[in-house]
């Protein structure tokens, strides 16, 4: 596939730390590149994803953007449905299901992290299972406030901590694409405006 196609990744990850001018930069680079030479039948699906791309180029903040990089994670698994193609889902079959251990923050992180990969890919695949495990891993977070370098969380930060959980549940619900990238963009501006906050 088209290595242009990889700012996308790039876009998420700058979300995900809460640097919109890099994820504005990002995207900015996939909305101009010329994809020209692709066959008529898969234009629709560059154009969506590169409309997408454009919006998040001027996104106000990381709400505005992380809704516009769920639309075009639809893109993605729009053209790859269609073309019967895509990632292997054999690498999220393999993972089966998770346990964790919350012993502190960092830990809470990497289940969020393992999480929304899942619900990446369950967009971008697109994956039902992938879509749904991640989403269960969500919901299935720890309800009590993770420790910090000893000293439990202040509430501020645990209360976005259980957002992230009832995000997990509302995407468990989410049925159609639609409702899913609307979970997703919110998620992953949950993310990055904490990673902002907190600098890390
Ligand atoms: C216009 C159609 C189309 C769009 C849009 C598209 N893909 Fe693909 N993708 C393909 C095709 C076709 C393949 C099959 C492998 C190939 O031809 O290289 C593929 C394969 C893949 C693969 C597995 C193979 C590899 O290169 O590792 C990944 C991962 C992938 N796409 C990610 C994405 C992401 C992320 C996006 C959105 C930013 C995206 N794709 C958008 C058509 C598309
Ligand atoms: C309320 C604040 C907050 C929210 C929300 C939050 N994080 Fe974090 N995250 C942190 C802090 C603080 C750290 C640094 C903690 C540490 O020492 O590991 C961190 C670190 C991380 C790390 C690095 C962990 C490591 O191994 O060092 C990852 C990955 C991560 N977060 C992913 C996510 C994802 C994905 C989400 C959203 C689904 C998310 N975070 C939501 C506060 C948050």
């Amino acid at each position: 596939m088209n290595r242009s196609f990889w700012a996308a990744v790039a876009v998420r990850n700058a979300l995900m730390n809460g640097d919109l001018d890099e994820a504005k930069r990002q995207a900015d680079s996939l909305a101009r590149e010329d994809f020209g030479g692709y066959p008529d039948d898969w234009q629709h699906w560059v154009s969506a994803m590169q409309t997408h791309a454009a919006d998040i180029a001027v996104a106000g903040g990381l709400d505005d953007a992380g809704r516009s990089l769920a639309l075009l994670a639809t893109a993605c698994g729009g053209c790859h449905l269609e073309r019967n193609t895509g990632p292997a889902t054999a690498e999220l079959q393999r993972q089966g299901s998770q346990t964790w251990k919350d012993e502190d923050l960092t830990d809470r992180m990497k289940q969020h992290f393992w999480a929304e990969n899942e619900m990446w890919f369950g967009l971008v695949t697109p994956s039902e299972l992938g879509w749904r495990r991640g989403a269960r891993g969500l919901a299935q977070t720890f309800l009590t406030a993770p420790d910090d370098h000893g000293e439990p969380v202040s509430e501020p930060v645990h209360e976005q901590l259980l957002e992230i959980r009832q995000l997990g549940e509302d995407a468990s619900k989410a049925g159609s694409t639609e409702a899913r990238a609307h979970v997703y963009g919110q998620l992953l501006a949950k993310c990055g405006t904490c990673h902002h906050q907190t600098a890390r």
